[in-house]
């Protein structure tokens, strides 16, 4: 049997074969009655020593995955597997960020459970109709020219398309310099490998996007975070990181960091909207040290009070602005895209070109209707509105039924509320036991570069019909109470 152990993980090694086997039992990859090696025999080929297998398979009988039976070995109990849409009944001591993402995606549409966890736009908001009819025009106009290899900077006409809607939020911007992607997460991939190599230091927010830090740290990049405030980034914070990372002054012996990202619009995780002031004073200081900023609209569009402030962009045409559709249409669009000038430009174009030649060109067609037609801006109004209704619906739920020592803020937009915990209730805690009664949410340590991480959970509103979100905002209210007393 393979278990990968990684030597170098805070996660103890008898809790990593454990949590490993309970997923291949949980999956079917281990089916009812497999007798599993001798623990020394485990242990020889793992190079492990014996005891941390003994370990491990303690764990697993504890968990109910196996029957050990003195002198007659061990064995996966009938009944453990599951199937996508069901919720798992026995659940790993999940703790290291790359599991509990695994197993978010595994509940996210099972039978019974209500996944708050994952940034997915609501299945029947998605403009559907008016895509398709969109895209047929395309392809009946454009034929095999729409299904061939793209320009792997993007269908010329969507990028002009794309300039003219940051044209309306103030930021003046070339075609030439928009870059169409497979969507954001591609744009920050690019960017990332564009700006910095292997051992650099890079500067994010924490808590911030959990898909991106992870991806800086496989590049083995040295992730520094950043706190934020409801209304900008934590000054404070940001300096201390600046000081520590930045050439100059008391902290010359310092790497400065490659690049800062910042979301100023409806931030994820934490919904934080920067004002104008904080965005001026941001871009102002990033200048004045000569950092690279790139900025994440992904969630712009999404506003629910009021207007958004200007993008970055706007204020300053050095920043890198990266957008998508995915979260105002629909995911598997996977268009978004980067706005960047002159040599690094060139330098995306390439990385994107050999990364995987060009974003799908029928849907560049589509998505480009959608934008000259104004049926995006109608389509964003009716969202809007919707989108509205559940994020009041959760937080009136949760004001109503959380106990006082539960904080949040209300997001002006995106799809996210970031749920403060007391000390008492401790985020994996409630992960794990949500899940088990049905609802699925986001411990708030995968979204921070390092160890250090504010107790909470990020609940996102944008799935469900408001009274759905208001049964799970009570089931979870009652567990905190639980775990509270
Ligand atoms: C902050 C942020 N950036 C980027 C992305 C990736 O978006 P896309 O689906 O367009 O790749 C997400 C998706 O959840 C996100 O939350």
């Amino acid at each position: 049997m393979i278990v990968p152990v990684d030597v170098d993980s805070t996660k103890p090694l008898y809790l990593q074969i454990a949590d490993h086997i309970t997923m291949l039992a949980v999956g079917g990859q281990l089916g009812g009655g497999t007798r599993l090696p001798a623990s020394r025999q485990l242990a020889e080929s793992l190079q492990v020593h014996r005891s941390t297998v003994v370990n491990a398979y303690e764990e697993l009988k504890a968990r109910g995955v196996i029957d050990a039976t003195q002198g007659s070995g061990s064995y996966v109990v009938p009944g453990l597997v599951v199937s996508s849409r069901q919720a798992p009944a026995i659940m790993p001591a999940l703790r290291e960020p790359d599991d509990i993402v695994r197993m978010l995606w595994r509940v996210n549409r099972a039978d019974g459970v209500i996944s708050l966890a994952l940034g997915l736009p609501a299945d029947e908001l998605m403009p559907i109709e008016t895509y398709e009819a969109a895209r047929s025009r395309a392809l009946r106009r454009d034929r095999a020219e729409a299904l061939n290899y793209e320009d792997p900077s993007g269908y010329e006409p969507l990028r002009r398309a794309i300039a003219g809607h940051l044209a309306k939020s103030g930021a003046v911007v070339d075609p030439e310099n928009v870059i169409v992607t497979v969507g954001a997460q591609e744009a920050l991939n690019l960017t990332a490998r564009a700006l910095a190599t292997y051992g650099d230091t890079v500067l994010v927010e924490a808590p911030g996007f959990f898909l991106y830090t992870m991806n800086l740290k496989r590049l083995g990049y040295n992730v520094l975070g950043y706190r934020l405030r409801p209304s900008g980034p934590d000054w404070a914070s940001l300096a201390g990181t600046l000081c520590q990372t930045t050439v100059g002054g008391a902290c010359d012996s310092l790497p400065r960091p490659r690049f800062v990202l910042a979301s100023p619009d409806f931030q994820n995780p934490t919904g934080s909207h920067w004002s104008a002031d904080d965005r001026h004073r941001f871009v102002d200081t990033m200048q004045e040290l000569d950092l690279q900023v790139i900025e994440d609209a992904t969630y712009r569009d999404l506003v629910y009070d009021g207007a958004p402030q200007m993008p970055l962009l706007a204020l300053d045409d050095d920043v890198i602005h990266i957008g998508t559709f995915s979260k105002v249409m629909m995911p598997a669009l996977r268009i978004g895209y980067i706005v960047a000038r002159g040599a690094l430009r060139e330098q995306l174009i390439t990385l994107r070109n050999i990364a995987c030649g060009s974003a799908y060109g029928l849907a560049q067609r589509a998505v480009t209707e959608m934008l000259v037609t104004g049926q995006y801006d109608e389509h964003v109004r009716r969202i809007q509105a919707e989108y509205r209704v559940r994020r009041d619906a959760l937080c009136a739920a949760l004001d109503e039924y959380m106990p006082d020592e539960v904080q949040f803020e209300k997001p002006m937009g995106g799809f996210y509320v970031w749920l403060r915990l007391p000390e008492q209730v401790n985020a994996v805690t409630l992960f794990t036991e949500a899940l088990q009664r049905g609802i699925a949410v986001a411990p708030s340590h995968v979204f921070y570069p390092d160890g250090l991480h504010e107790n909470a959970v990020r609940l996102s509103f944008a799935r469900y019909n408001a009274d759905t979100l208001r049964y799970a905002a009570k089931r979870l209210a009652d567990l905190v109470h639980h775990m509270m007393r």
